[in-house]
C-alpha cells in the first residue's frame, strides 16, 4: 500500500504555532506526504512531477492532524453499570471505592479474563475511538495489580499495536489502588511495584511511562515520590492522576520530577500552575470523569491559560469514572463544562495531546517531517466537528501515510 499522498484544495488546520492564527489555519492549501512523513504543507502549488502517490481534491474541506487521546484505561473486562446506578442514588465515587467497589471491581473482572478476551474487548473500544479521529492513543495498565495481571495487561496493550492501525503507547499504572492482600500496607505494595514489577516492564519494553493515582483513597506523596525515583532511574516518562478529588499536591511532585503531564486537576491551585509552567508539564483535562462523577469543581482553566500551560484533553476511557469512547465528545465537554474555546479544544486533542505523551517532535501537527497521521473531514471547520460530536466522523484517515477505512469500527461489528 502506498504511504505517499497529496491533498489539494483543502482548509488545513496545521496546529503548527509557527503558522499564524489560532490553530495555524491555511486556506486553499496542500498537504503532501511521502514514505509516511509529511513532506510539504502550504498554499504554494506543489510540483508533483514524478509523484507516485494518491491525489485527493478536498474541495475546500477540513484537513487536521490525526487526533491524540493521551489518557485511557482501555484494557479492562466487565462494566460498572451498577456502580453508575449507585452514584445516581447519591453514593460518592470514594465511598463506593471504600466499600470494595470501584477500581477493585474492575480488577477482579480483569484478572479473570484471558489476553484474547481483553484484546478483543479493547480492540472494539479503540476502533470506536478511531471513528472519532484518534490515530494515537495512550493506554494504561492498572486493573491487574499483581505481577501476572499487570504484565498480561501490558502485553495486551503491546498486542493492540499490531491489531489496529492506531499507534498505541503503554503506561504502567500499577500504583492505581491498593490490591487485596496487602492489609492496608501501601508502602509494601509500592516497594513491590518498584522492585518486583518496574524493572521487568523496562527490560521487556512494555511501557514508556509510569503513572500513579495520588489521592487519599490511593497513594500518598511519599509513596508517589518513591515510585517516581525508581521510574526516573529506569528511564520511564512520569505522569500522574492528581488533584482529582482533593488537593493531593501530586502535581508538585510531577513538577519536581519534570514529568510529561499532570492529569485531572480539578483541585489545582495557582502556585501549582506556576510550577507546571516552569517544569514544562502539560495539563491533561478529563471532562468525561468530571461529567460522570457529577463533580462541581472545574480545573482552573483561566489560570492555566494565563500562565500558558498547554492544555491537552483526553477521554480517560474507563468503566468507572469515564465510559467515554469519542475524543471529539471529550473536546465538546471541555468546551461546554470547562470553558475552553474551540481553538483550545482542537489543540488539546492534537499538539498538546502529543506533548502530554512526549511526542511533540513527531505528532500533533501538520508540518514537514512529522508523522503523516492525517484526517480529511466532511466539514470545513473544527467547530462543526466538536459541536456535532460524536456524529461527525472523518471521511478518510491516513496513519503513517497509509489510508485506512474510517469505518474500521463498523468492520469490527460496531454500529
Ligand atoms: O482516571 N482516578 C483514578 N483512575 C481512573 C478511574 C478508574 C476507575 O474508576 O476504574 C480515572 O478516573
Ligand atoms: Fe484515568
Amino acid at each position: 500500500m502506498s504511504s505517499s499522498g497529496y491533498i489539494y484544495n483543502a482548509c488545513v488546520a496545521t496546529c503548527d504555532p509557527k503558522v499564524p492564527g489560532a490553530y495555524g489555519r491555511l486556506q486553499n492549501a496542500n498537504v503532501v506526504w511521502q514514505d509516511g512523513l509529511i513532506h510539504y504543507v502550504g498554499v504554494e502549488p506543489y510540483t508533483s512531477k514524478g509523484f507516485a502517490g494518491e491525489r485527493i481534491n478536498a474541495h475546500g474541506r477540513l484537513v487536521t492532524p490525526g487526533f491524540i487521546d493521551c489518557h485511557t484505561h482501555a484494557v479492562y473486562a466487565g462494566d460498572r453499570a451498577q456502580e453508575f446506578e449507585r452514584r445516581l442514588r447519591g453514593e460518592s465515587y470514594a465511598a463506593i471505592a471504600a466499600s470494595g467497589g470501584g477500581i477493585a471491581h474492575t480488577v477482579a473482572a480483569t484478572r479473570k479474563a484471558s489476553i484474547a478476551t481483553l484484546l478483543s474487548l479493547a480492540e472494539t473500544r479503540l476502533a470506536r475511538l478511531m471513528q472519532s479521529g484518534v490515530t494515537s492513543v495512550e493506554v494504561k495498565s492498572g486493573y491487574g495489580l499483581d505481577y501476572d495481571n499487570e504484565i498480561k495487561i501490558l502485553e495486551t496493550i503491546q498486542a493492540l499495536n499490531g491489531r489496529l492501525p492506531l499507534h498505541v503507547f503503554a503506561t504502567c499504572l500499577a500504583a492505581h489502588t491498593l490490591p487485596e492482600g496487602f492489609d492496608g500496607d501501601h508502602d509494601s505494595y509500592i516497594d513491590w511495584v518498584c522492585e518486583g514489577l518496574l524493572p521487568e516492564v523496562k527490560r521487556r519494553n512494555l511501557a514508556r511511562a509510569v503513572d500513579v493515582f495520588c489521592e487519599s483513597i490511593a497513594f500518598n506523596l511519599d509513596q508517589g515520590r518513591r515510585l517516581f525515583c525508581k521510574a526516573r532511574e529506569l528511564g520511564f516518562a512520569i505522569k500522574g492522576h492528581v488533584e482529582q478529588l482533593s488537593q493531593s499536591y501530586g502535581t508538585d511532585l510531577i513538577c519536581e520530577f519534570n514529568g510529561v503531564s499532570a492529569d485531572h486537576l480539578e483541585y489545582l491551585e495557582g502556585s501549582q500552575v506556576q510550577k507546571m509552567k516552569a517544569a514544562g508539564v502539560t495539563a491533561v483535562l478529563l471532562p468525561g470523569a468530571y461529567y460522570f462523577l457529577q463533580e462541581s469543581r472545574c480545573p482552573p482553566v483561566a489560570l492555566l491559560r494565563q500562565h500558558r500551560v498547554p492544555m491537552a484533553i483526553a477521554t480517560d476511557m474507563n468503566p468507572g469514572s469515564s465510559p467515554l469512547f469519542s475524543i471529539t465528545s471529550a473536546a465538546n465537554m471541555a468546551c461546554v463544562q470547562f470553558g475552553l474555546s474551540l481553538d483550545e479544544a482542537l489543540l488539546g486533542i492534537t499538539r498538546h495531546g502529543a506533548k502530554a505523551l512526549g511526542l511533540e517532535q513527531s505528532k500533533g501537527m501538520l508540518k514537514q517531517g512529522m508523522d503523516a497521521d492525517v484526517l480529511l473531514w466532511p466539514v470545513d471547520s473544527p467547530a462543526n466537528i466538536i459541536y456535532e460530536s460524536p456524529s461527525v466522523a472523518p471521511e478518510k484517515i491516513w496513519i503513517s501515510g497509509t489510508l485506512y477505512d474510517a469505518d474500521v469500527g463498523a468492520s469490527r461489528g460496531m454500529s
